[in-house]
């Protein structure tokens, strides 16, 4: 066997491997989120997979939060008397478990029309009273994002979008400079957050396998009076590499 051939050879195992361990953790984490969803016996109830959108040659999908993002992070943060965001909502399932936790306010913001009437029907099924979805793209959010302190995402969109997402945040952080928090699960982009004054409190692991990659994690980043207040004013980034 020659040089070029070892080669060959050397870089399809470690595709193959790539490949295996790619399928192995997306099943995992289905199989994760399917044994959550078969507790609770609710007929009608909508949390499935959902594709939303179709950008640079991929599909945007509308996937839930692995089981138990709150209870967990409510282990490292406090999560009492927060206001809660849900940035990218939906299906709802993250806000459906956020009900349990003692935050102040719970909310999100879902572009997609349609997921966000699943929302209010599976809170309907659920006996839950209806609460607020902005049905609308976040980065139309002005003075409404004032009004919450601690922000979810699910990797809901690209790189280009995060940043101006995160500019937003930073003009209502200069309106109303207060302590805010980003958890951020499934975090690809988390080395943008810097820029925009955030400092990595915290990594959880969500699962001891699945942990080891960004699909068992969760980033929560926080920005305080102090350290936001030397925030330079950040350019908004191009890259339109998709999210899920
Ligand atoms: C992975 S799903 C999040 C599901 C939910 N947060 C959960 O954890 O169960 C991401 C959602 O973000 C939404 N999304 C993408 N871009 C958005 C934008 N610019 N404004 C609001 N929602 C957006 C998509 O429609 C999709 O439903």
């Amino acid at each position: 066997m020659n040089k070029i051939q070892l080669l060959a050879l050397i870089l399809a195992i470690y595709g193959w491997i790539n490949l295996i361990l790619l399928l192995v953790k997306k099943g995992l984490y289905h199989y994760l989120c399917q044994k959550a969803l078969n507790q609770i016996h609710v007929k009608g109830l909508d949390f499935s997979t959902t594709k939303t959108g179709f950008q640079s040659r991929k599909y945007f999908k509308c996937q839930m939060s692995l089981p138990g993002i709150w209870r967990t992070v409510g282990q490292h943060i406090d999560l009492k008397g927060r206001s809660l965001l849900d940035v990218g909502a939906g299906k709802g399932f993250t806000l459906f478990e956020a009900m349990a936790e003692p935050f102040k306010k719970v909310a999100g913001v879902e572009i997609n029309t349609d997921l966000a009437k699943v929302i209010h029907k599976n809170f309907a099924l659920l006996g839950i009273p209806p609460i607020l979805i902005f049905e609308q793209d976040c980065l139309s959010l002005e003075q409404q994002l004032d009004e919450y302190d601690l922000f979810y995402f699910f990797n809901p969109f690209n790189r280009g979008v995060l940043s101006q997402f995160l500019e937003h945040l930073n003009e209502s952080f200069n309106r109303k400079p207060r302590a805010i928090s980003i958890v951020y699960f499934y975090p690809v982009y988390d080395t943008l957050f810097k820029k925009y004054g955030y400092s990595r409190q915290v990594v959880i692991k969500m699962h001891p396998f699945l942990g080891l990659t960004k699909l068992g994690q969760v980033h929560v980043f926080e920005k305080t009076i102090k350290s936001g207040s030397s925030v330079p004013h950040q350019s908004v980034e191009k890259d339109l590499t998709p999210g899920l």
